[in-house]
C-alpha cells in the first residue's frame, strides 16, 4: 500500500529544493537549445531539474515510474503502478526571456488515477497542491470549490495562435467566444494557466495541443475543486498522448462546449 502522505511530503520538499536551484540559475549563464522548432526551447536547467527529480524518486521510491518531458525517465506505454509525470520547467520561453511566469509541474498517478498534483510558481513562491479527496490548496490556503459563471463575465486563457490561421483548428470557430467573453489572457505556461483556473483568476483555459506533463499536476487540482476538463471535442484526456484542452468551471464548460464548440463537432 502506498503511503500517499509520505509521497506528498517528499514531492513538496523536492519541488521547493528544485525551485531554489532554478532561482540560483538566474545569475548564471544558461545554455538554450531548440527542440522541435526554433521556438520550442530547452535549457540545461530544464534537463538538470528533471534529472534531480529522477535521482530523488529512484532513490526513495525505486518501484515508481517517471514520465518526464525531457525524456530522462522511463518509456511508458501504460500507466500501471505509481507514475510521476513531470514537467521540470513549464513555460521555458518565459524562463529564458522573462525569468518569471514559469512553473514546475508534477502529477503523481496510481494505475492512471491522479493522486497528487503540484504546480510550483518558483518566482512567486506559490505552491498549488492537491491530494485526491483531500481538497486543494494554494500554499496553506484551502481553495474554494469552483462554481459557474456566465460566458459574458468570464476571463479565458487562450493563446492568440488559435484565433489566426493555424494547423489545428479553423480559427473562426473560436472568434464568437473571444467576442462574447469579458476578456482573454495568455500567460505562456499551461500549468500556471490551469492553476489560475483553480484559483478563479481565470474561468476557463483553452488550448489545442498539450502533452501529459503540461496538465498532469493541474487536473488533479481541478478535479478536487469540481472543475471540468475534456478535450475540445468533449472527450476524456489521453494521459499518454497529446490533447486539445478545455479546462473550466463547471457549467461554463458545458456552455462553451455546447454553444461555441457545437458539442465538439467541428
Ligand atoms: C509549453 C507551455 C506553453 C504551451 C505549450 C507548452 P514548455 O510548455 O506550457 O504555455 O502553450 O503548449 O508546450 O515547453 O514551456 O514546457
Ligand atoms: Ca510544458
Ligand atoms: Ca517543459
Amino acid at each position: 500500500m502506498t503511503n500517499w502522505n509520505e509521497v506528498d511530503t517528499y514531492a513538496k520538499e523536492w519541488i521547493k529544493e528544485a525551485g531554489e536551484s532554478i532561482k540560483k540559475s538566474f545569475v548564471q549563464k544558461i545554455t538554450v537549445e531548440s527542440k522541435s522548432n526554433p521556438n520550442d526551447l530547452v535549457t540545461d536547467i530544464d534537463k538538470a531539474t528533471e534529472k534531480f527529480f529522477i535521482h530523488k524518486i529512484n532513490e526513495r521510491f525505486p518501484t515508481h515510474q517517471i514520465l518526464g518531458e525531457e525524456g530522462f525517465g522511463n518509456e511508458l506505454e501504460e500507466l500501471s503502478g505509481t507514475v510521476w509525470i513531470i514537467d521540470p520547467i513549464d513555460g521555458t520561453m518565459n524562463f529564458v526571456h522573462q525569468q518569471r511566469n514559469f512553473a514546475i509541474s508534477i502529477g503523481i498517478y496510481e494505475d492512471g488515477v491522479g493522486m497528487i498534483g503540484l504546480i510550483y510558481d518558483v518566482v512567486h513562491d506559490e505552491l498549488y497542491h492537491a491530494m485526491k479527496d483531500k481538497g486543494a490548496y494554494l500554499n496553506d490556503q484551502p481553495l474554494p470549490k469552483l462554481t459557474n459563471v456566465k460566458v459574458e463575465e468570464a476571463i479565458i486563457g487562450l493563446n492568440t495562435t488559435w484565433v489566426v490561421p493555424n494547423r489545428r483548428i479553423d480559427h473562426s470557430i473560436l472568434t464568437p467566444l473571444v467576442r462574447d467573453v469579458r476578456g482573454t489572457r495568455s500567460y505562456g505556461s499551461a500549468a500556471l494557466e490551469i492553476a489560475f483556473v483553480a484559483t478563479g483568476r481565470l474561468d476557463a483555459y483553452i488550448t489545442l495541443r498539450l502533452s501529459p506533463w503540461d496538465f498532469a499536476g493541474g487536473i488533479v487540482i481541478i478535479e478536487e475543486l469540481g472543475g471540468v476538463y475534456t478535450t475540445l471535442n468533449g472527450k476524456p484526456f489521453n494521459l499518454l498522448g497529446q490533447n486539445s484542452v478545455l479546462i473550466s468551471r463547471p457549467g461554463l464548460h458545458e456552455r462553451i462546449l455546447k454553444d461555441y464548440l457545437n458539442n465538439g463537432i467541428w
